[in-house]
């Protein structure tokens, strides 16, 4: 079973005994980050989308233990002119790697890396399935609810599913427990809720919410982990 560790808004670590991914790595400019980006150890990068809560540090964690990032083409594709090896891919595609398996799911949400004086689209965001150690974690992103889910967790036994929250950027609470039901993970994480003003949300009250209709939820606070 790997062992999934929250970092921190969106940032999650991924690791079986030899192998080890992060998801989304924000983490210098991240408050709630329980990590330096010097310190982080993986053999690979997943990133979503260009935003700057999700790319964060992927640039130079991907330069400084040169391992790659794994995209969407046109992210991917931005994060090379930076030197960095990438793992280019899109949504519907899935491929092995060492640690595991990697799909990338749709996502409903934008993807630009946004500078003062320039916004420059990154392409479509998304989200991704990974398999390892036999257990596949699904990992939605930044996202409104779709119905696909339902899709996703009919042609996936998860054993897990990583859902944003937050509300106002991606799907609030009602629409994650929406997600929920049609996914039928084994256990459900909640991700993306406090960082921001904008998107305060009580996780404790989302578990309970999911309690009640029979689905397991762990909210794993920054630098808790569990076994999935
Ligand atoms: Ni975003
Ligand atoms: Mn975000």
């Amino acid at each position: 079973m790997p062992t999934l560790k929250a970092l921190g808004h969106a940032c999650f670590t991924l690791s079986s005994q030899e192998h080890s991914i992060i998801f989304d790595p924000w983490l210098a400019e991240n408050p709630e980050a329980v990590v330096t980006p010097e310190e982080v150890e993986v053999d690979a990068i997943l990133a979503s989308h260009g935003h700057s809560d999700h790319l964060g540090d992927a640039i130079a964690i991907a330069k400084r233990l040169e391992v790659p990032i794994i995209a969407p083409y046109e992210l991917a594709m931005y994060c090379e002119r930076f030197g960095c090896q990438t793992a280019p891919m899109h949504i519907g595609g899935g491929a092995e790697f060492d640690f595991g398996y990697v799909k990338l799911t749709q996502a409903f949400h934008g993807s630009a890396v946004i500078t003062d004086d320039l916004i420059e689209y990154t392409g479509p965001p998304c989200g991704f399935l990974v398999t390892m150690d036999e257990a596949t974690v699904y990992y939605a992103a930044d996202t409104g609810l779709f119905s696909d889910m339902e899709l996703i967790g009919e042609i996936n036994d998860l054993a897990g599913a990583i859902l944003p929250i937050g509300d106002n950027f991606t799907m609030g609470p009602d629409d994650a427990l929406i997600a929920a039901g049609m996914l039928d993970a084994d256990v459900v994480i909640p991700m993306h809720y406090s960082a921001f003003d904008v998107i305060q949300q009580d996780p404790e009250a989302f578990a309970m919410r999911l309690d009640e209709i029979g689905i397991e939820c762990v909210v794993l606070r920054p630098g808790q982990e569990m076994e999935i």
